[in-house]
């Protein structure tokens, strides 16, 4: 039976509000799977555009066998491209991060420019067309300081979710930011447990000891039932901020894949210090209240993130096996915010190195007793885990209309 047949099965005896059986964590056939359904597809999260603060910064992005560099041109626009030379296919940028006046190619010297096109290539006789020869694009949008990317060769619908999230995120003035700091950990776990992991808080009390500083654990206050009915506390929160102009009610998206919310922190707390108290005095973004809490952004596959009154922190999941999964966090504050004045950074980044690390540690163990023959799919809380629920659901649905378009379009 080949891997797509076999994942239909197993799709299609899904047991609802239950784990996924073990081969979703561990095979190799579906990780592929994963990869050519979901994360070829979709848009994914790369990095902060503050990141490529200056013609010619360029970021790299590694998915798979993908290599992406992420590039500022001369006219201030950030283009993607793949990260092979239209020669003979040397990776052109082998670093991480960067700035260049060129995209030379370390081979044979073959020179683009910052916008892709081919300006020099040596020897190449009269009737070699660098009009040709260009970088091949790789589709990119900027979202209110956040770049995106995607895969495929047509790219799906970005405008609906730009549409929502835009209005949220514009508050926090990501065009004047800086990266703080920039964390990359591997969790040895499937990247859809780092995913589960990181959708309930049915597990931060008993691990995320300074998390729980400020995070609340309540599910009333961290979660919106399934019904989308609003729970009363939360409802005055949001229309507090709301009235002042702040865009924080609870969206989202109808097929589950992205959602936007500012949520509170726990009484009186103003940002993830150990303190409750915020980080940055020189704040970044234009929220009023110092307790207006978090604004909490998730779009799957790849992103979940955190903008508070005072910094903004992104997290960016990529997978790199079935049981490997690279996580980078990125802390953004104010340009012009000065560490060791405006703010202190290990107190900045100290909670969420502590939580990065703890989740590290559950998403393995999680992991490692999937591996066992003995695991079973358990129930998960519907009272703790609708989050959990809502992400494996949209990750199934999704799989299943991609691995099944004939029978679902003749449903
Ligand atoms: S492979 Fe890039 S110049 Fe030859
Ligand atoms: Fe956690």
């Amino acid at each position: 039976m080949d891997a797509q047949a076999k994942t239909r099965i197993l799709l299609d005896r899904r047991k609802p509000a239950h784990a996924l059986e073990q081969p979703f964590y561990t095979d190799p056939d579906i990780y592929a799977l994963d990869m050519e359904n979901i994360f070829h597809r979709e848009w994914l999260f790369v990095t902060p555009a503050c990141a490529l603060p200056k013609t010619g910064s360029y970021v790299t992005y590694q998915l798979g066998a993908y290599r992406v560099m992420i590039v500022r041109g001369a006219d201030g626009t950030i283009r993607a491209f793949h990260n092979t030379c239209r020669h003979r296919g040397s990776v052109l940028c082998k670093g991480a991060k960067g700035q260049v006046a060129k995209l030379v190619c370390p081979y044979h010297q073959w020179t683009y420019e910052l916008d892709g096109r081919l300006l020099w290539a040596r020897d190449m006789g009269p009737d070699f067309d660098a009009s040709k020869h260009g970088l091949k694009a790789v589709h990119c949008r900027v979202l209110s300081g956040l770049v995106y990317i995607c895969l495929a060769e047509d790219a799906p619908d970005f405008d609906t979710f730009a549409q929502m999230a835009q209005p949220y995120l514009d508050v926090h003035d990501l065009s004047d930011a800086k990266v703080a700091f920039q964390s990359t950990i591997i969790e040895n776990g499937n990247w859809k447990l780092v995913w589960e992991n990181n959708r309930e808080c049915y597990h931060c009390g008993g691990n995320h000891p300074s998390l729980c500083r400020t995070y609340p654990e309540d599910p009333s206050v961290t979660f919106i039932p399934a019904t989308g009915e609003i729970p009363p506390k939360l409802k005055t929160h949001f229309d507090r901020l709301e009235g002042a102009g702040i865009p924080s009610t609870y969206r989202v998206d109808p097929a589950g894949q992205y959602r936007v919310a500012r949520m509170p922190l726990l009484d009186g707390a103003e940002s993830y210090t150990m303190n409750g108290k915020i980080a940055v005095q020189k704040r970044l973004g234009r929220v009023p209240f110092l307790d207006a809490g978090t604004l909490l952004k998730f779009h799957y596959p790849t992103t979940w993130n955190h903008f508070l009154p005072d910094h903004s922190i992104t997290f960016r999941v990529t997978p790199i096996s079935p049981t490997e999964t690279e996580v980078q966090t990125t802390w953004l504050v104010h340009k012009d915010a000065v560490e060791g004045v405006d703010y202190d950074l290990k107190n900045l980044t100290h909670v969420w190195e502590e939580t990065n690390d703890e989740d590290r540690r559950v998403v393995e163990d999680n992991q490692q007793g999937i591996l066992s023959p003995a695991y079973e799919p358990g129930p998960y809380s519907e009272i703790q885990e609708t989050g959990v629920i809502g992400f494996v659901d949209w990750y199934a649905q999704t799989m299943t209309e991609r691995l099944n378009p004939t029978r679902m379009a003749a449903e």
